[in-house]
């Protein structure tokens, strides 16, 4: 499953992709739609075939790609039926497995079907989206994947940023404070240098899904997409760039970002759900090359008060495999959730005194939750993370808020960030880390849970249709093993399936 197409037919057998062949307006209309679809049951991939004013092959538009657990199963290689904790670890261990790109001739490079160069060069003949009534342009990149190579260490990065359309040759380029192809352009224009950009904006999902994930700059992005698809992924040089792009991407953007080359851009509805900070000025990329395969399936991310699932997925699977990297024991579960990705739960087993401090400093601080995170939760391993209804619960029981509460100051944040009123060209976050589980010093006498036995969870599953009651049994988490203290012991070694 190397390309888009191969995923998407995956997605139409499983009965979540919704084929829009109608016409569908650019401004607004289909943003419009995918919010809407985003509230609808399965949330499933909508692709647009026929955008209005534009010729067929000109593109088609995909969004809401990776917005179902399943979906994002299928890309992980993880089981579509399995629970959101279940696909969560199974992309952790993936990001394990790293595995290099290979490199193809371009003549076996599907993006190399159409490579427009020079006065042939028109973005406007893509069909770029306008989000929502009051962003300040279209947007072609959202759901993309922007190549760059580290001008110092020489590894390439590949980051997912928002592109604005400014005309028919310059598309610009919105980097938070910190993010690598910022700390790239600045580096390369520090020594008077260009930078070259390829910007991919469709291919096979988890070229984007990974590009949204803050991972270790010494180790290209590209080596963890291999591990997370089992196999290498197939990369080809760029046309007018030294850059290699996914042989099979759709559509994919090259050019060169001048020193000191910026223009006004924004504002965009952004993942808040908010525009944050005002129009101003971004870096702008000189287009040297339009790639594109037949009607290319341009991505798109519309970010707004709907989940961005995959990016919870990944973004959990970040901190838990950080976690593990950092040599922190008895991690049973993370959950980072969007919108907003304010909210980060870890589950642990409690294995000394202080180990849930720790958990809290290191996953405030780590590669993937340090940025804009402001809420860090540690509970105890009977307490499922992606259960609110159970975060809540260890929040109400066994957090007291005068000793289990604490600060960290200025951190790692973004002006898009609602709260820094005005924007600030340098801002700071803060972090409140909140420790839920049972005191460790008393954890033999700490107060029993209500649970029930496994003997009574079997005899009870057995009858369940015949009781009357339709679906699955529902999972519990925890059950009553004749242990002391509250609840330390989960029936199995990983804690989530029941069953
Ligand atoms: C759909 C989507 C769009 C994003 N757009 C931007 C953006 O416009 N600018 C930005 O700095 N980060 C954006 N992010 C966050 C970055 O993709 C994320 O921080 C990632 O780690 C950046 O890659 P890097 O760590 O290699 O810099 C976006 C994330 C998602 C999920």
């Amino acid at each position: 499953m190397d390309s888009l197409r191969d995923w998407l037919d995956k997605v139409e057998a499983m009965g979540e992709l919704v084929r829009v062949s109608e016409p569908v307006d650019w401004d607004q209309e289909a943003g419009a739609i995918s919010y809407l679809a985003g509230k609808t049951k399965g949330n499933p991939a909508v692709l647009f075939e026929n955008v209005k004013g534009y010729p067929a092959e000109a593109g088609q538009l995909l969004w809401n790609a990776l917005e179902s657990p399943s979906r994002v199963a299928l890309t992980a290689g993880a089981d579509p039926a399995g629970s959101v904790l279940d696909i969560i670890r199974e992309v952790k261990n993936r990001l394990r497995n790293r595995i290099p790109p290979v490199t193809i001739e371009p003549t076996a490079a599907p993006i190399y079907a159409n490579v427009l160069t020079g006065d042939d060069i028109n973005l406007l003949e893509l069909p770029a989206p306008k989000h929502w009534p009051l962003d300040g342009g279209r947007y072609l990149g959202t759901a993309d994947a922007v190549i760059t190579r580290d001008p110092d260490s020489g590894y390439l990065n590949c980051g997912t940023y928002r592109m604005m359309v400014h005309d028919s040759k310059r598309i610009g380029l919105y980097l938070s404070p910190g993010k690598d192809a910022r700390l790239h352009i600045a580096r390369a224009w520090k020594r008077g240098e260009s930078l070259q950009v390829a910007a991919v904006m469709g291919a096979e999902p988890s070229i984007f899904m990974l590009s949204t994930l803050a991972l270790p700059h010494d180790v290209s992005e590209y080596e963890y997409m291999g591990g997370l698809r089992g196999r290498p992924v197939e990369l080809v040089e760029g046309a007018t760039t030294e850059l290699l792009i996914p042989a099979h991407a759709e559509l994919v953007v090259e050019g060169v970002i001048h020193p000191d080359a910026t223009e006004m851009e924004g504002p965009f509805g952004e993942f808040t759900g908010y525009y944050g900070r005002p129009e101003a000025t971004c870096p702008v990329i000189e287009v040297t090359s339009i790639m594109r395969r037949t009607r290319p399936i341009i991505m798109n991310a519309l970010m707004s008060d709907n989940p961005l699932t995959y990016s919870a997925i990944a973004r959990s699977a970040g901190v838990w495999n950080d976690l593990e990297t950092m040599g922190v024991p008895g991690v049973k579960g993370v959950w980072h959730p969007s919108p907003s990705r304010g909210l980060v739960v870890v589950s642990i087993e409690q294995q000394y005194a202080g180990h849930a401090a720790q958990v809290l400093a290191l996953a405030a601080q780590s590669a993937s939750g340090a940025y804009f995170a402001k809420w860090f939760v540690v509970v105890d391993h009977d307490v499922d993370p992606t259960d609110n209804v159970q975060v809540q619960w260890a929040m109400g029981t066994r957090c007291n808020p005068v000793e289990d509460i604490d600060i960290l100051r200025q951190t790692w944040s973004s002006w898009l960030d609602p709260t820094q009123n005005p924007p600030e060209e340098r801002p700071y976050g803060s972090k409140a880390l909140i420790n839920a589980c049972m005191e460790h010093r008393h954890l033999p006498v700490f107060s029993k849970r209500t649970r029930m036995t496994r003997e009574m969870y079997d005899k009870v599953s057995a009858r369940w249709s015949t009781l009357g009651f339709d679906g699955p049994v529902p999972q519990v988490y925890a059950f009553e093993d004749g242990q002391a203290a509250g609840g330390a012991v989960l029936h199995e070694s990983e804690g989530v399936k029941t069953k």
